[in-house]
């Protein structure tokens, strides 16, 4: 393991299996149709790509990038956008791709601000969810794993654009983020 993680909470191999059942159970829920993926940068971004190739209907990608103000390991609820979708998203079936849902404000501002383009419908796929950190009243329509209250790194979440690229998820050792003072 990666000598800053304390102990890691998902391997590989428990995350290829569930992004597999979750893209089958997508293909099974869009049957026929087709569906707009919309990978939150830069959290999503792994995610979303094991995550498409295990979904048969046809798809097309964008992306949106946000920032919440707050500290690196707490967000405040003031979302901004950095980089928004490409294209208009009216009467498309949209599936918004998500690393982790923690307090959820971060959702709830993408959903209003998505919801008032006019798609067909709006789903959210998130791989993680916090759901002890909730501040508002989201939920995920498909979620890879509840965990419980603690930093996870790897698999595309960071802790100050680090350990994106950690294959596995792992709880980041509380030193590393005391000492740097991201709290
Ligand atoms: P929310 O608005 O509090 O739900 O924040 C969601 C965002 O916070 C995620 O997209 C992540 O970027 C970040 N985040 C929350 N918890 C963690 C964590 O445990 N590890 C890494 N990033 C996290
Ligand atoms: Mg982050």
């Amino acid at each position: 393991m990666h000598p800053d993680g304390e102990r890691i909470l998902l391997s590989e191999a428990d995350i290829s299996a569930k992004v597999k059942e979750i893209g089958e159970q997508i293909s099974r829920d869009y049957e026929g149709k087709e569906l707009l993926v919309i990978g939150i940068l830069k959290g999503a971004l792994i995610f979303m790509g094991d995550l498409v190739r295990q979904i048969n209907v046809p798809v097309s990608l964008d992306f949106m990038a946000v920032s919440s103000y707050g500290t690196s390991t707490e967000s405040s609820g003031a979302v901004r956008i950095l980089k928004d979708l490409e294209k208009s998203i009216e009467g498309q079936h949209v599936l918004i791709v998500e690393d982790i849902i923690d307090t959820g404000l971060t959702l709830k501002y993408l959903l209003e601000n998505l919801q008032a383009r006019k798609p067909a419908s709006v789903k959210v796929c998130t791989l993680l969810d916090k759901p002890e950190r909730r501040k508002t009243q989201v939920v995920a329509d498909y979620n890879g794993f509840s965990i419980p209250d603690e930093f996870v790194v790897g698999y595309g979440l960071d802790y100050a654009e680090r350990y994106r690229n950690i294959p596995y998820i792992m709880v980041l050792r509380r030193e590393v983020y005391e000492v740097r003072g991201g709290l």
